[in-house]
């Protein structure tokens, strides 16, 4: 069969990730996809820096959208991130064209998810994005495949590793949130806004894109109440564990009487719970349904390897032939969210 050919967009850590994984792995990837996984071309800021690759086999574009609408790929692998840059524009000129979305960008998703997943299912498309949420772990499959028999409760967990690691090292070490935060930009964990990571911004918009799948809802990141973690001291830290607490960031998704309620805040949870127990740069998503009862998916959130995983993910699906709605139903039944207000800090 036909090579399935993948266009590249963004060459930072996932980016080289993926290739990587499709070169190392492609006898795998092949007889799992029935057909050989292919990198035509690539695209990203820089020509000459150094990744640690070898590009020369793959056309090169300056212009993620010139890329996008190349007609020598099939799929088009959006790893550039943000909402407001060229992100959009690609992945509506890749729509245009006929071609499938693999993205990482969960602020792209949070943002723009609705209108993105409208004109991709009215041009028969597909867009996948496994990787914005929880790196690793297979969250966004989870929910509209696995557990798709099950009118879903609640949705929570551990979203984003850099807090996760302030806070849980703040707690281990007894140093504080100015000394690990320039920790985190050294060890380079931070977004490159990292108010993004602190301000618990990226990790409510991963919050916003796995309500719209739990609960059917138009992705709708403005009615998520977002507190950060800039504000927790080392006392409070102590405090919740004299009394067996610990504090995380802790996104909390639930359908209430009042509408869909959506919350990314610093919570306390017991210390001997599993999401007490989350050390470091790790994620932990829970989700309650009525058949499942709980089910708790514990993995990397961020990194190379993790992030990778996911994308190649989402390009098996396509290479088999796999076709489900962006958010689990189509989009346009997708109600809007009412009755709760966001309180923005
Ligand atoms: N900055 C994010 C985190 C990266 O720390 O979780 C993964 O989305």
């Amino acid at each position: 069969r036909p090579p399935l050919r993948l266009g590249i967009a963004g060459l930072g850590t996932v980016g080289i990730g993926v290739i990587k994984i499709i070169r190392r792995q492609a006898a795998l990837l092949e007889d799992r996809a029935g057909r050989p996984i292919a990198i035509t071309a690539v695209s990203a800021r820089s020509r000459d820096k150094d990744r640690g690759v070898d590009l020369s086999d793959y056309a090169w574009e300056d212009d993620p959208v010139a890329l996008a609408k190349r007609d020598d790929i099939d799929v088009f692998v959006e790893l550039m991130g943000g909402h407001e840059g060229p992100a959009k524009d690609a992945c509506k000129a890749a729509i245009s064209a006929g071609k499938d979305i693999v993205t990482a960008n969960k602020a792209l998703l949070a943002h723009h998810g609705q209108e993105l997943a409208l004109a991709a299912e009215a041009a028969g498309v597909r867009l996948r994005y496994e990787a914005s949420v929880a790196g690793g772990i297979p969250i966004i499959k989870a929910l509209t495949e696995g557990l798709a028999g099950n009118e879903i409760s609640r949705v929570m967990g551990v979203m984003n590793g850099t807090c996760n690691y302030i806070l849980t090292q703040m707690q281990a070490t007894g140093r504080g949130y100015n000394a690990l935060f320039e920790e985190c930009a050294e060890l380079g964990y931070l977004e490159a806004d990292p108010n993004l990571d602190v301000g618990g911004i990226d990790a409510g918009h991963k919050l916003a894109i796995l309500s719209s799948i739990a609960f059917g809802t138009q992705v709708n990141f403005d009615a998520v109440e977002l507190e950060g973690i800039q504000r927790i001291q080392l006392e409070d830290i102590e405090h919740a564990a004299e009394m067996g607490y610990r504090i995380k960031l802790l996104g909390v998704a639930q359908m209430t009487g009042r509408g869909l309620e959506q919350r990314m805040t610093p919570c306390l949870v017991p210390d001997s719970s599993p999401l007490g127990q989350l050390e470091g740069g790790t994620n932990m998503v829970v989700v309650e349904g009525d058949a499942i009862e709980q089910v708790v998916l514990r993995g990397p959130g961020a990194g190379e390897g993790p992030t990778a995983s996911a994308v190649m993910g989402d390009v098996m699906d396509i290479a088999r032939g796999l076709r489900i709605p962006t958010f689990g139903q189509p989009a346009n039944t997708l109600r809007p969210v009412t009755g709760v207000k966001a309180m923005k800090p």
